[in-house]
């Protein structure tokens, strides 16, 4: 087994770090104070070429793989996971069904404009009452001539609110169950289409979570993707990339707080030497990096059969479970070594175990990971 990344994946990593560390660690700190979108963080990204990692270079991306993709996310979440998020939600749920599902027309009209970042993606499944359900679908998609008239509301969509690109489910056959959702590109200029609510979150607060209206939303026919009755699939397939998405940001928060627990334990004194020196504090701080290091070669391991086109659903489920909750392990242990302090806005601990505790929650919760997880088991061993 090579362990060893290859030199464009090592320069994506370098490059991610280095933007990281120059631009967004101040960003990461302001926008979590102010909730402001990080619009120009995206747009020096996109002309970086980290908006369009996995996009083939004839689409206009940088032609890399998930594997990049996911160190560069890692990376990216050290310092400000807002932004972090912000691109893996464009990367993996906005651009990926396209290129993985779309035809030549779709991709060309959209990928090329999505890697720049000119327009940026979210991925509208979630509904109120359809969460975990990811099938109980409301929003409805009827054909009327050559356009799909969508009708119904999305709520928890990451970048609903700066999003050009809009992939959204909808019933188009609600009699067939899960056979019956249908999925679709929408640009969301299209007349039809509002951000009702924008959600006021425990963390992640640059990355906007938004509810979406449908109301008689006209999208041409051509704007289906594959075939009528493929959009669960396609979800599901979608997610299964977003996941390691989503595990490379929490293995990037959870660095973050191993990283700033190793440096405060060993400034702290107390009871004449620094904290670092009691066997309690080593402890916490082995078994961080422990389950962060792990949390990575799962994510990547994702990666690397992602990119060789074999099916990822159980290992980007396994990644993702075990990387969210190392990372709010760590974001807790970072607090506790931080003591008073930890509790504190003076220090980015809090932040951490804020951020880190979405990682288990979206796309898809840490109960639904194992439920997957043991799916797959009991089906294929
Ligand atoms: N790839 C391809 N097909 C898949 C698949 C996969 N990974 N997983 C399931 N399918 C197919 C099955 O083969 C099955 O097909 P057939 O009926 O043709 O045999 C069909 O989908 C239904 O499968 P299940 O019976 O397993 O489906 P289910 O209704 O029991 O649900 C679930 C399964 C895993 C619980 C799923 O609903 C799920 O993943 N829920 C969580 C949803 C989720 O992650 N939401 C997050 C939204 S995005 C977000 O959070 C971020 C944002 O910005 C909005």
């Amino acid at each position: 087994m090579d362990l060893e990344l290859t030199e464009a994946q090592r320069e994506t990593r370098d490059l991610a770090r280095k933007f990281a560390r120059e631009r967004l660690e101040q960003i990461g700190v302001e926008i979590d104070r102010t909730h402001r979108f990080p619009a120009e963080a995206i747009a020096e990204l996109g002309k970086l070429g980290l908006l369009g990692v996995f996009i083939p270079e004839e689409y206009g991306g940088s032609g890399l793989d998930n594997v990049a993709y996911a160190l560069a996310i890692e990376e990216l979440s050290v310092e400000c996971a807002s932004t972090a998020v912000i691109v893996s939600a464009h990367s993996s749920l906005g651009c990926w069904p396209i290129l993985g599902t779309g035809d030549e027309g779709q991709k060309r009209r959209y990928l090329p404009k999505m890697a720049t970042g000119e327009w940026l993606g979210c991925f509208a499944l979630t509904e109120p009452q359809a969460g975990s359900d990811a099938a109980g679908q409301r929003t409805r998609a009827v054909l009327d001539g050559d356009s799909y008239v969508i009708n119904g509301s999305k709520n928890f969509i990451t970048n609903g609110p700066e999003a050009g690109v809009c992939i959204v489910f909808a019933m188009t056959e609600p009699d067939r169950g899960h056979h019956g959702i249908s999925a679709f590109i929408a640009e969301t200029s299209t007349p039809g289409f509002a951000v009702t609510h924008v959600e006021d979150k425990m963390g992640i607060h640059g990355a906007h979570s938004a509810a979406l209206a449908f109301s008689d939303m006209r999208i041409p026919r051509e704007n289906l993707l594959m075939r009528e009755g493929e959009g669960f699939k396609i979800a599901m397939k979608t997610l299964d990339g977003g996941r390691i998405g989503i595990a490379a940001q929490a293995v990037g928060i959870g660095r973050a707080a191993l990283e700033a627990s190793l440096k405060y334990s060993q400034e702290r004194v107390a009871f004449g030497r620094p904290i670092s020196s009691n066997q309690a504090i080593q402890w916490k701080l082995a078994d961080m990096a422990v389950e962060i290091d792990a949390a990575r070669l799962l994510t990547l391991r994702a990666a690397a059969l992602k990119d060789a086109g074999q099916n990822c659903t159980k290992q980007s489920a396994m990644a993702k479970l075990f990387a969210s909750e190392a990372a709010m392990k760590a974001a807790t242990e970072a607090v506790q070594i931080h003591g008073g302090y930890g509790y504190t806005k003076e220090f980015k601990a809090e932040r951490y175990f804020r951020d880190a505790k979405i990682t288990e929650i979206y796309e898809g919760t840490s109960e639904i990971q194992r439920l997957v997880i043991a799916g797959q088991m009991l089906r294929n061993g």
